[in-house]
């Protein structure tokens, strides 16, 4: 019996498989149904993306595709026919936001039965997600994975067509779109993908499941795009990966994440951030690079997860805390004004209080510009989800709280050595609290609010810092 293809659920075993086979790169893949583009007319959608920096660069992608059908963006959620969940599945949290949001929208369906509600993203990729909804949450019509967004335009034509769900979720290594449509969200700022998936498969982590294989866009792509947002007078752009620096490993071309950054820093664009980087691979050529050109920003993103070997070890992350602080004092040694933050996980499974220390000592000795802490949360379909963990959720969250305290610590003592001097800051407008404010990141990836020219939105301005706090720098505009 043939397949239906639009009854395809996820499986994680085929998600955890890696070939060395070649990937395919498809240029021009999208088809749009006519029928769709007669039903999509005078018709609105809303996208709501969660969690990573490449699910929003997918949320742009989609509501690219969806603009390119013909349906227009929404202004509220009440007035959309199509509404796009694009889901985040990297802690327990995360799935739970979203399983509240589809109860919120129930009331939606009510009032306008014609509504298309589908979910995306990471969470279609868990077999736990798809049984759930396909169980209980009849106000989903459409599920589709992160290996599907090409086919957007047939499934919802199908949506349409269907009484049942259609759900729609590959499980593979994955290929490599070029030429969809987008719609980014900022006039100023950028997300370019340089490579896709992950094969580090760090034991607590789903992203090797639901993103597939790394694998890399060819430069040229790369190049072609950057060399577009430059002419749309895009000012900063972030190459993204969940580990840039195995840039180009896949393409065997012999050009890595350190050609390309300079080869992109060759180009006009002001600016170039990347993220994120795996302590593994990060070569000294990368880290002169980022000194040696001054478009690329003096801010590296290093996640440490753990300060302790035996977790680092059970965690699979392949370096040792003596390796990690090598790495960290040569990229502070090397780049000026340099900034450093960091991911730490606390509570992975049987984490001692020793193990737990060591964290500590390693927070004491880098002082960060910041850090992103979570208490583990087991995933299934992970290693760690099936390893024993006899500590209590109250030590785990007291260990998180004395954490964020001395990272909080060290990230205000890092903001305040920035008083006295004056940073670029480009201008995102004004300041959430206070719109006399201007708001702006500063080249370190410091958020600086300040007093400044209205005009200044979109520029990159010359700030002098007189105040440094724990998570913003308060300044004043030198330049207008
Ligand atoms: N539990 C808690 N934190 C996690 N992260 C990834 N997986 C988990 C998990 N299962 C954190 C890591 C990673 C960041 C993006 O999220 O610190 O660097
Ligand atoms: Fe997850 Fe590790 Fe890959 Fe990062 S490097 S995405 S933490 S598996």
């Amino acid at each position: 019996m043939e397949e239906n293809k639009y009854l395809i659920k996820p499986d994680s075993k085929v998600a955890a498989f890696r070939s060395k086979n070649k990937v395919d790169i498809i240029y021009s893949s999208l088809i749009i149904p006519n029928e769709l583009i007669d039903i999509a007319r005078n018709k609105k959608y809303t996208v709501r993306t969660f969690g990573c920096q490449a699910n929003e660069r997918d949320g742009e992608i989609i509501s690219g595709i969806l603009e390119k059908i013909g349906y227009s963006k929404a202004n509220s959620l009440e007035e959309s026919d199509v509404i796009i969940l694009n889901t985040c599945a990297i802690r327990e949290n995360a799935n739970e936001r979203v399983f509240g949001e589809i109860g919120h929208l129930r009331v939606l369906k009510r009032n306008n039965p014609d509504l298309v509600f589908a979910l995306c993203g990471c969470m279609a990729q868990q077999e736990t997600t798809i049984s759930k909804i396909l169980s209980t949450n009849n106000q989903v019509d459409l599920i589709f994975g992160t290996h599907n967004i090409s086919n957007l335009p047939d499934l919802l034509y199908q949506a349409y067509l269907s009484k049942e769900k259609i759900v729609q979720v590959y499980s593979k290594e994955g290929e490599v779109y070029e030429d969809l449509p987008s719609v980014r969200d900022s006039k100023t700022k950028a997300w370019v993908n340089i490579m896709y998936g992950c094969d580090k498969f760090c034991t607590y982590c789903v992203v090797p499941y639901t993103r597939g294989k790394e694998r890399s866009r060819l430069k040229e792509d790369i190049i072609k795009e950057v060399n577009e947002l430059v002419r749309e007078g895009y000012q900063e752009i972030t190459l993204l990966g969940q580990n840039v620096n195995a840039y180009g490993n896949d393409l065997n071309l012999g050009y890595n994440f350190e050609d390309l950054l300079k080869e992109v820093a060759k180009t006009n664009i002001p600016r170039i951030r990347f993220t994120t980087s795996h302590p593994w691979n990060f070569t000294k050529g990368m880290i002169e690079a980022i000194r040696d050109y001054p478009n690329i920003m003096p801010y590296v993103h290093l996640p440490l997860q753990s300060g302790d070997d035996e977790i680092l070890k059970r965690m699979g992350r392949r370096y040792t805390f003596k390796e990690y602080l090598e790495l960290y004092n040569l990229i502070r040694s090397t780049i000026p004004n340099v900034a450093i933050t960091t991911d730490i996980i606390v509570g992975f499974p049987n984490e001692s209080d020793e193990a737990f220390e060591n964290t500590m000592k390693i927070v004491d000795e880098c002082k960060y510009d910041g850090a992103y802490t979570f208490i583990f949360s087991p995933r299934p379909g992970t290693p760690a989800y099936l390893m024993k963990d006899e500590i209590s959720s109250q030590t785990k969250s007291k260990r998180l709280e004395r954490l964020i305290e001395a990272t909080k610590k060290y990230a205000k003592l890092r903001n305040v050595e920035q008083e006295g001097k004056i940073l670029k800051v480009l201008v995102d407008g004004p300041s959430k609290r206070n719109p006399d404010i201007l708001s702006g990141y500063s080249e370190e990836n410091k958020l600086v609010n300040f007093k400044g020219n209205p005009n200044s939105i979109g520029k990159i301005v010359k700030v002098k810092i007189l105040k440094g706090k724990a998570f913003t720098l308060e300044g004043v505009q030198v330049d207008e």
